[in-house]
């Protein structure tokens, strides 16, 4: 049987990181779950981990930028997602095409509908089964990054460009309600992992 792949979401500082592995061992403690796989995105591949380097660190054209997100998905998906999910693996993403649209498209207005042709061309029936979206406002997101690390590229973007960003997502989880499960990350990581807890059980 194929396995699911469940994606993680929000702007930087929401808490994606800091919940990943540890939703990836409460799934392992299942018996219904075999192989459960951690990634991320940009990344998650050899290529893909130096294409995150170009990415994070590199001023570049904004569609160079949305190209090489989809480049680096391309081979994820051959590489890592579709076998592992083929196996019956579970795949867990920190971060997915959600975020190219909320980024490129919301925070950087990148018409859509280009982004719709690249995820069509570059997954074709691939969706997610879940998607987490932590979701903070920008101040609290910014507080838990102050001093936590150096900012990349996109961190270092302003306030519109996080907002702008915030506001995708919550919009494209409005769209697709079946997928997306939003998670107010203002709380504590103990409150949230009951909220985690519940939504695994439904899975
Ligand atoms: N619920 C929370 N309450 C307080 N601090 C948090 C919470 N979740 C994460 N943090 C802290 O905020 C910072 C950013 O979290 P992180 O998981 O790296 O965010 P993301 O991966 O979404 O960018 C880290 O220093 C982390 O310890
Ligand atoms: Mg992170």
């Amino acid at each position: 049987m194929r396995g699911k792949f469940i994606t993680f979401e929000g702007i930087d500082g929401a808490g994606k990181s800091t919940h990943i592995e540890w939703v990836a061992e409460r799934l392992r403690a299942r018996p219904d779950t075999g192989h459960v796989v951690t990634t991320r995105e940009p990344g998650g591949t050899p290529l893909g981990e130096d294409l995150r380097q170009l990415l994070l660190h590199r001023p570049m054209h904004l569609e160079t930028e949305a190209l090489l997100m989809f480049a680096a998905r391309r081979e994820h998906i051959a590489e890592v997602i579709e076998p592992a999910l083929a196996r019956g693996d579970w795949v867990i993403s920190d971060r997915f095409t959600d975020a190219t649209f909320a980024y490129q498209g919301g925070g950087r207005g990148l018409s859509l509908d280009r982004l719709e042709a690249l995820e069509q061309w570059v997954q074709g029936d691939l969706q997610p089964d879940l998607t987490l979206l932590f979701d903070v406002p920008l101040e609290t997101a910014s507080e838990r990054l102050a001093g936590a690390r150096s900012p990349d590229k996109f961190e270092a973007e302003s306030r519109a460009f996080f907002q702008r960003t915030r506001a995708e997502y919550l919009r494209r989880a409005e769209a697709a309600p079946g997928r997306f499960r939003v998670i107010d990350a203002t709380r504590s990581i103990e409150e949230i992992r009951v909220t985690l807890e519940e939504i695994l059980a439904s899975l």
